[in-house]
């Protein structure tokens, strides 16, 4: 890697994504037009570090509109990140901007890539969310069948990548995240909520009775398989990027209390459509080919996420 773009680089990921690569020497363009999915000022202050160095260069652009062929030479490596997230907010008059971010933005990308061959790797941030419901460690032989609109979206624009490369070659893998935690979760996850909320003394909703267990994988960890992804020598295939814990909500949420030292309030309201029961990730795949070896657990994840939100409630 020597030039890289990466696609979504003020969010969660992107911007931890970011951070690495500028500290092992690359140097990164990133792209990020500020979606409305939450403020402005979070994903502002992602960037605000790496707008300080000079091999980071920022483009506010719209991927539904921007000129690749004006950012595209000399990269030869491409993390796409951005993406419309969530799965509740997928449903109903949202949807359509789900199908721009998520499956318009993948499609115009593979498009202006298709012929590059300067580009020697498309690493897609994919999801579990294209699975629907798990009943045990799942592997990418699966079936997918999204249950919500969100993961009708990824799944999409992951078969888009596989697409392209089967027809033209383009040199892609995609990465499905099993729920990424730790310092700089998007303020509409759980555990950022319940962590903020806990710390304040404030209800916590929980959705359903709380049984419902998710594979929670460290923001570090995801990061370092999509560096394993774009160094591998395969392409065109699908890896799950999950953690080594494997958890329900309710044993969450009891991390937390014994962690902040606080009693959580919990506020227990109906399941939401499009939460699958359970996720869990099988990551021999990614283990065997790639690498991968997720090494934060959700103990120490969660330590760390709740030193930064302590520090964000002060200022
Ligand atoms: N966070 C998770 O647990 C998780 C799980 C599975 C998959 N993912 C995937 O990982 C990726 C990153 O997720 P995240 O949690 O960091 O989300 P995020 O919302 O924090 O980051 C996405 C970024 O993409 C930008 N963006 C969206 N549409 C854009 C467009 N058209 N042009 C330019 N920029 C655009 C947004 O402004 C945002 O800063 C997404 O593709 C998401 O689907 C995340």
């Amino acid at each position: 890697m020597s030039k890289i773009l990466v696609t979504g680089c003020a969010g969660f990921i992107g911007s931890t994504l970011t951070e690495r690569l500028l500290q092992d020497g690359l140097q990164v363009i990133g792209i990020d037009c500020f979606t409305t999915n939450y403020d402005r000022e979070v994903k502002k202050r992602n960037l605000r570090w790496l707008i300080q160095q000079p091999r980071f260069h920022f483009l506010e652009q719209d991927l539904l509109t921007t000129d690749f062929n004006l950012i595209l030479d000399g990269v030869d490596t491409i993390f796409h990140l951005a993406a419309l997230p969530g799965v509740r907010t997928s449903w109903g008059a949202d949807f359509r901007a789900y199908v721009d971010n998520n499956i318009l933005t993948t499609q115009r990308l593979l498009e202006s890539v298709k012929e590059r061959t300067s580009i020697k790797k498309l690493v897609f941030s994919s999801s579990s969310s294209v699975y629907g419901g798990m009943n045990g460690p799942t592997a990418e032989d699966q079936i997918p069948r999204p249950i919500s609109p969100y993961g009708v979206t990824k799944l999409s624009a992951e078969q888009l990548c596989g697409l392209y490369h089967k027809n033209f070659g383009v040199p892609v893998n995609s990465l499905r995240y099993f729920t990424v935690f730790g310092p700089r979760q998007r303020p509409d996850m759980a555990f950022h909520r319940m962590i903020h909320r806990i710390l304040r003394e404030e209800p916590i909703p929980i959705y359903g009775d709380g049984q419902q267990s998710r594979d929670f994988t460290f923001v570090e960890d995801a990061v370092t398989a999509n560096l394993l992804a774009a160094h591998s020598s395969v392409t065109g295939e699908v890896f799950n990027i999950g953690g080594i814990s494997h958890l329900t909500i309710n044993e969450a949420v009891q991390l937390m209390e014994k962690q902040t030292q606080k009693k959580a309030i919990r506020n227990f309201l109906p399941a939401q459509a499009g939460d699958p029961k359970h996720t869990w990730a099988d990551i021999s795949k990614a283990r065997n080919i790639l690498g991968y070896k997720p090494t934060f657990d959700v103990e120490k994840g969660i330590f760390l996420q709740i030193e930064e939100i302590k520090q964000l409630i002060k200022q």
